[in-house]
């Protein structure tokens, strides 16, 4: 006699049939073969897999507690710092809100300058990578474009200031610098006019193109699969058995997320992201105006650069040679001719090292500076 259905089976139709269902109209099976076949390699340097899925998940909280930040703020000279202070003291959460928006910021650019670093170290951008690597340098100024408007959004007086003087420094360079100075004052100095382009900015261009660039970037990894470090001797480190994308990796990577909104949540309500004072235009910039951390380096080399040098301006110069800095950067691929033919080079590894150091060594020397007024 054959068993009788279980009540489940009865009322639910089998796993199977309701994939059927979905396969018949969207062809689903090749997507699902696909993501069981998916595997990522394990070696010493694994750990480093999941710096680019942190990232994309901090731009997932930005994503949301900036739409339930947006349900309140209003991007006016007048009325955006009192939303913002009625968000922190009136609504219902709205300070923890405010506090993850600003924490997960600046977590996204950290770890988004760990994955940079990470696979620069692993030489992952060597072919057939170059794209990858180049729409994740795409990506990281688009992350730091986000920091910067967003900083100005709450229209307080450090904001206002450190805006002034950050696109003063890009107004500096010569030809497109007064262009784009107008650009993002929307005017001559910073106004109501800056912040409604900011907001713009903020709110709808960089959440666009970064979801489209991220889509991308995302795409080729799933095209190419993950790269193997290079070591030294040119060959590639001896693998474990991969890790199943489906469901090993991902849980792993939950697991990463919920620890990361553990930190977040610790951290927001722990160290409440300050308000401070609304901003003055008329009032004297405070001592001691500086960018946001992850600027800092930049911001400190330039004041060690003698005002002239010969007939052109210190500052142009600073600038010219961040530029150009940013232009290598997103050339590696293209410049380091060895690693893409499967050989180390060392000289690529030594000037990221001394990169690296330069950045963390100018970051701590500026708050050092600041601590002694
Ligand atoms: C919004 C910023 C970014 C997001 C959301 C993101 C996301 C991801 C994800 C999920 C992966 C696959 C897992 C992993 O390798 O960690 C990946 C791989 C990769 N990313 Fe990014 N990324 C971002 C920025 C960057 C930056 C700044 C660079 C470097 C310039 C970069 C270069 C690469 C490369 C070369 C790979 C392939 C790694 C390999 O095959 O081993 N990404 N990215």
């Amino acid at each position: 006699m054959a068993a009788r259905p279980s009540i489940e089976s009865q009322t639910k139709p089998p796993a199977a049939a309701r994939c059927r269902w979905l396969h018949e109209r969207y062809e689903i099976q090749g997507w699902l073969d696909f993501l069981k076949k998916k595997a990522v390699p394990r070696h010493h340097a694994s750990i480093f897999y999941y710096l680019g899925g942190m990232t994309l998940f901090l731009f997932f909280v930005q994503v949301a507690s900036g739409i339930l930040l947006l349900l309140y703020y209003r991007p006016t000279a007048e009325a955006a710092f009192e939303s913002v202070q009625f968000i922190v003291t009136q609504v219902r959460f709205g300070w923890l809100v405010r506090s993850v928006h600003s924490w997960s910021a600046n977590l996204m650019v950290l770890f988004a300058f760990a994955h940079l670093f990470s696979v620069f170290f692993m030489k992952a951008y060597r072919k057939p990578r170059e794209l990858t690597w180049v729409s994740g340098t795409i990506l990281l100024v688009l992350v730091l474009c986000f920091g910067f408007s967003g900083y100005l959004l709450p229209w307080n007086t450090l904001a206002f200031f450190a805006t002034r003087v950050g696109s003063q420094i890009a107004g500096a360079l010569p030809f497109v610098g007064p262009h784009l100075l107008r650009l993002m004052r929307g005017g001559e100095d910073v106004t109501g006019a800056t912040l409604t382009r900011f907001f713009g900015f903020h709110v709808a261009v960089l959440p666009m193109l970064t979801t489209v660039l991220v889509l991308l970037h995302l795409m080729m990894v799933q095209i190419q699969g993950m790269s193997l470090p290079l070591r030294r001797d040119g060959s590639v480190p001896p693998t474990g058995k991969p890790t199943p994308f489906f469901p090993n990796f991902l849980l792993r990577d939950l697991l990463g997320w919920f620890v990361t909104i553990g930190i977040l949540a610790a951290l927001a309500a722990l160290f409440p992201w300050e308000l401070g004072q609304k901003a003055d235009p008329f009032a004297s910039a405070p001592a001691g105006i500086r960018p946001e951390w992850y600027f800092l380096f930049m911001f400190e080399t330039l004041k060690f650069i003698p005002a002239k040098i010969g007939p052109i301006d210190g500052e142009i110069l600073g600038i010219l040679g961040f530029m150009g800095a940013g232009l290598v950067l997103v050339l590696v691929p293209f410049l380091d001719r060895k690693a893409a033919r499967g050989r180390w080079s060392l000289g690529f590894t030594v000037a990221g090292l001394l990169a690296l150091a330069y950045m963390v060594a100018m970051t701590a020397l500026s708050y050092l500076r600041s601590r002694q007024g």
